[in-house]
């Protein structure tokens, strides 16, 4: 198999709606989407539901099959050219049309006369086994049988309108993936080298950790220095606070950022850095989801930053930094008033009834909302990214989490297989191929790995169909990309798969 690996990342999963109480990896990281309307048509393949009818971990087994969606281009494809397989990850199929039209599987389709298709990944979108999401009915949801469903459409997938049997191993599937779903891809080509004849994995998590605070590291590194120290130096004095336990400061910081009826600490600490983002939880664009082309990118991180370190901030503004002074040794909280005056404007709109501490707000502290047993995203990528905190059952006590599948590969699983593209401005990074710390990467042509200069979270999936046009350093990615798939085609005459499943 040829593998690629590209760190670009995994984006978050919420959509803008705070209903949805966390944001992972991908699940808004498509901003072409935002601006274009769906061209593709869903076509459904019948797919097992259980790809495992012998391992215990999934019984009791269910013999039926679900509808999962694909989406496909063959408007570059000519006979003999290779597919393209996008994995969607954790978002709707319809979340990543960008990528067929003007994205990577453009790209490469275009180089190389193939035919890109989109899978939605089960559990996602329209791809639903299950009517709910009760913990029981989440038990295939495991990357194990995701990316069993990656092997068994490149077998059977059609493609209506197309002439000729484009299954694997006859025909070259080469996979592309970003953040979660970049993870998959690896782990598909680890699993199923003898069907899958390639892969691109771009800033793909081959580990899994919690928590990850590191998710912060690139921002602290490459944010404007003056916002980052401003407020290290606020998070600092909150820290001091929490830890003394001076309630009464508590409540005066919460009302400066318009927040006391938040009641839990935490939800408090997680709701004033939604300007930055995290790991798992922020409703509006932030660090993660910069895009190296203007207008797929969003301001909103350095709109923060300007704020918080306004030198022309009103006086009624920049009285709050000598509000808490007296619980500080009478240090003042420099911009604290220029952080709390942002917040207000930017992220007390998005509750617009006023009760901060409910469910459809800012508070992550009602179990009924939690045990909500409907299907969809938010209960998916919680299940795959912590079976902890769904609560006790059948179905959390036998099957492994994502992270814990992932962890249980050696961290330098992916140098046996196959590379990454990695970007070092991406939060996820820390969990990637090119993690800081790890050994210096070598390339070949069988097992390329590419860590971007400068680049984010899979920046290299998006494309403007003008390449020349690119800035330098995702223009030559691109290339390489190009060339290395030329290359690992030239080669498949003599690729000798085995049979397969
Ligand atoms: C969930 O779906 C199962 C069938 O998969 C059904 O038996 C059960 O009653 C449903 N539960 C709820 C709470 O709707
Ligand atoms: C495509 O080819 C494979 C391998 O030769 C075969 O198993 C499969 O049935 C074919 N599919 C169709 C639709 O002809
Ligand atoms: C503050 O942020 C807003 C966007 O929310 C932006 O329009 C404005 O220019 C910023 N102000 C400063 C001083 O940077
Ligand atoms: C708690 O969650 C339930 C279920 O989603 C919802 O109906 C209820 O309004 C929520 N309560 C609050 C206070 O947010």
């Amino acid at each position: 198999m040829r593998f690629l690996s590209v760190l670009a990342g995994f984006v978050g999963l919420a959509s803008a709606m705070l209903k949805v109480k966390h944001r992972g990896l991908d699940q808004q990281s498509d901003p072409l989407n935002r601006r274009e309307s769906a061209a593709y048509p869903a076509n459904t393949i019948d797919m097992p539901i259980d790809h495992f009818p012998h391992n215990p971990r999934y019984a009791p087994h269910v013999t039926g099959t679900f509808k999962q969606r694909y989406f496909f281009d063959s408007s570059y494809y000519k006979p003999g050219g290779p597919v393209y397989l996008y994995i969607s990850g954790e978002t709707s199929g319809t979340n990543r049309f960008s990528n067929l039209q003007t994205g990577i599987i453009q790209i490469l389709m275009e180089a190389t006369n193939g035919l890109g298709v989109i899978i939605e990944d089960r559990y996602y979108g329209k791809s639903y086994p299950f009517a709910n999401s009760t913990t029981d009915n989440l038990r295939y949801l495991t990357t194990e049988q995701t990316i069993a469903d990656n092997a068994y459409f490149a077998q059977h997938a059609t493609f209506p309108g197309v002439e000729g049997n484009l299954t694997a191993p006859g025909t070259p599937w080469i996979l592309y993936g970003g953040s979660l779903a970049g993870g998959e891809t690896a782990f598909s080509l680890k699993e199923y080298g003898d069907i899958l004849f390639g892969g691109i994995a771009s800033s793909a998590p081959v580990k899994t950790v919690l928590p990850y605070p590191e998710w912060y590291d690139p921002i602290q590194k490459y944010g404007p220095q003056d916002c980052i120290s401003s407020v290290n130096a606020i998070v600092e004095k909150i820290d001091y606070l929490v830890d003394s336990h001076k309630e009464e400061a508590i409540n005066e910081l919460k009302a400066i950022f318009g927040l006391e009826k938040l009641k839990d600490i935490r939800d408090f600490a997680m709701t004033i850095a939604f300007p930055i983002g995290g790991p798992m939880n922020y409703p509006k664009d932030t660090w993660q989801e910069l895009n190296w082309y203007p207008a797929y990118s969003a301001p909103d991180f350095f709109d923060f930053c300007s704020n918080v370190t306004n030198i022309n901030a009103p006086a009624s503004v920049t009285a709050f930094d000598n509000a808490l002074a007296k619980y500080t040794h009478g240090k003042p909280w420099v911009n604290l008033g220029n952080y709390a005056d942002f917040f207000k404007k930017a992220f007390l709109p998005l509750c617009p009834s006023g009760d901060y501490d409910s469910t459809s707000c800012f508070g992550t502290q009602n179990a009924s909302f939690w045990a909500d047993e409907s299907n969809g995203p938010g209960r998916s990528y919680l299940y795959t990214s912590n079976n902890g905190v769904l609560g006790p059952s059948h179905a959390e006590s036998t099957t492994p989490s994502l992270e814990l599948q992932i962890s249980e590969q050696p961290t330098n699983t992916a140098a046996s297989i196959s590379k990454l593209i990695d970007l070092p401005i991406d939060p996820w990074l820390g969990l990637c191929y090119h993690a800081p710390g790890t050994p210096v990467r070598e390339s070949s042509d069988l097992n390329p790995e590419y860590l971007i200069a400068g680049a984010g979270h899979h920046w290299d999936s998006s494309g403007i169909k003008n390449i020349p046009a690119e800035p330098l350093f995702i223009q030559q990615a691109h290339l390489w990309e190009i060339k290395t798939v030329q290359k690992w085609l030239r080669t498949f005459k003599d690729w000798k798969p085995g049979h397969g499943k």
